[in-house]
């Protein structure tokens, strides 16, 4: 990035480091921070203390790294370095830091500073799988969330003890992109726009262990979040099962079938300016549920009786309320013909085609290619790409589409 339209020069950056092998990674950050032209104030907890000593911090930083809460006491240290701040983040944030935060606990030097910033804050989560997964970590990362904080992954990966999955700290481009954007917001025509966003497939339960599901991995409506998060927007995203990891800032909401799907989205897209469709809701669900697993040999399994699941995206365009809604179709034949249908029936702004019969695109994989199709006749055809670049480009045309019809702010 160049010098002069890098935001973190001049910028006083506090970076809190807590006790876990990814302790170490944060020895890197602290020297990206620095090259970006930051000053940057360490403080550690006991724990990290013992992972990367102080002296690290200080050979990078030119500072002092702090640990001790008594260490000035006619300077209130917490106090002071709190107020200095012009960001904070806190890498890697583990699952008792994360606890102490959400729960205004303030037993050590780095808890008490939280407690005094007033500055955004960025906490990029680090663990093992097991503590990311506890109800109690999810829960107290999405009140730190709700409360302002920028959470940055963790990714899905190599961990220590050769265990692999999601806890890994997120890599050190992201933690640098999302302090810069915690101290330079964007300020595109997305920024500080409510947007809903729906991924993955439905599963409509049978019996306790069988259900009838398609093949949506969430990949493409993860990508549409994630960039809507990065040009500002406040995302929610309605999840239907997937492997993947929430995207930095986004707040999910994990649903399985189509009716919590439907119930999930209404009361969100009421105060979204934006709703994007990326789910494969499955169009029928079992009539009954069988609460006994229904025994091959005595309940037979040939037939299963099906009723219709509501359209939640034509119930959305039924009643637009001046909100941008865009559509998927996935076709594997006349793809534009059905796609158009589609955008005028169900009421849309926009519709992203994508054929779901190629190996390179649709469900699964993490290209695709699509054409998009607007009320206003317009059609954009986007080659191969992946799906993070095919979110650009869709969030692009939504752009335009905010810009022409949503009041300014
Ligand atoms: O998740 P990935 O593995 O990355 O795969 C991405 C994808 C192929 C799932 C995605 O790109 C895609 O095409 N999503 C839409 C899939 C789909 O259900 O298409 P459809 O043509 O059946 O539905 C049209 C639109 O109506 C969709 O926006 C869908 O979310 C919506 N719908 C459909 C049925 C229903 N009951 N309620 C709905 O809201």
């Amino acid at each position: 990035m160049p010098a002069d339209s890098e935001p973190l020069v001049g910028r006083h950056v506090l970076l809190g480091v807590s006790g876990g092998i990814a302790a170490y990674k944060a020895a890197a950050l602290a020297r990206d921070l620095v090259k970006a032209g930051a000053t940057v104030q360490v403080v550690l907890t006991a724990g990290a203390a013992r992972f990367v000593g102080p002296a690290t911090f200080e050979g990078l930083t030119a500072r002092p790294a702090h640990a001790d809460v008594f260490a000035e006491p006619e300077h209130i240290l917490h106090v002071r370095l709190a107020r200095e701040a012009d960001v904070a983040i806190f890498a890697p944030a583990t699952a008792n830091l994360l606890a102490k935060f959400a729960h205004g606990l303030a037993d050590d030097l780095v808890t008490s500073v939280f407690t005094c910033l007033t500055c955004p804050v960025v906490l990029a989560p680090a663990m093992h799988t097991e503590m990311w997964l506890h109800p109690a970590t999810q829960d107290n990362v999405a009140l730190l969330a709700r409360r302002g904080a920028r959470v940055v992954g963790p990714a899905d990966g190599d961990l220590a003890g050769g265990d692999v999955g999601p806890g890994r700290l997120a890599d050190g481009g992201e933690l640098l992109a999302a302090v810069r954007a915690a101290v330079a917001p964007p300020t595109g025509p997305l920024a500080g726009r409510r947007v809903v966003v729906t991924a993955g497939g439905t599963r409509e339960p049978i019996d306790p262990v069988r259900y009838i599901g398609n093949r949506s991995s969430g990949r493409m409506g993860y990508a549409l979040a994630a960039e809507a998060a990065r040009r500002g927007a406040v995302v929610d995203l309605v999840s239907g099962p997937t492997a993947l990891s929430a995207p930095a800032g986004v707040s999910v909401h994990h649903v399985e079938t189509a009716l919590e799907m439907r119930d999930a989205v209404l009361p969100l897209a009421e105060k979204a300016e934006i709703v994007i469709k990326a789910a494969a809701v499955a169009d029928f669900r079992p009539a009954t549920y069988h609460p006994q697993k229904l025994k091959k040999e005595r309940d037979g399994l040939a037939h299963v009786a099906l009723e219709r699941n509501p359209d939640i995206l034509a119930e959305l365009g039924a009643v637009k309320n001046g909100r941008v809604l865009v559509g998927f179709a996935a076709e594997t034949d006349l793809e534009e013909e059905r796609g158009r249908e589609k955008l005028h029936r169900k009421g849309l702004d926009l519709i992203v085609v994508n054929r779901v019969d190629f190996a390179d695109a649709g469900f699964n994989v993490d290209t695709n290619r699509a054409v998009l199709l607007g009320e206003d006749g317009s059609r954009t055809e986007v080659p191969l790409t992946t799906k993070a670049e095919l979110a650009a480009v869709i969030l692009d045309r939504v752009e335009a589409v905010v810009l022409a019809r949503l009041p300014g702010r």
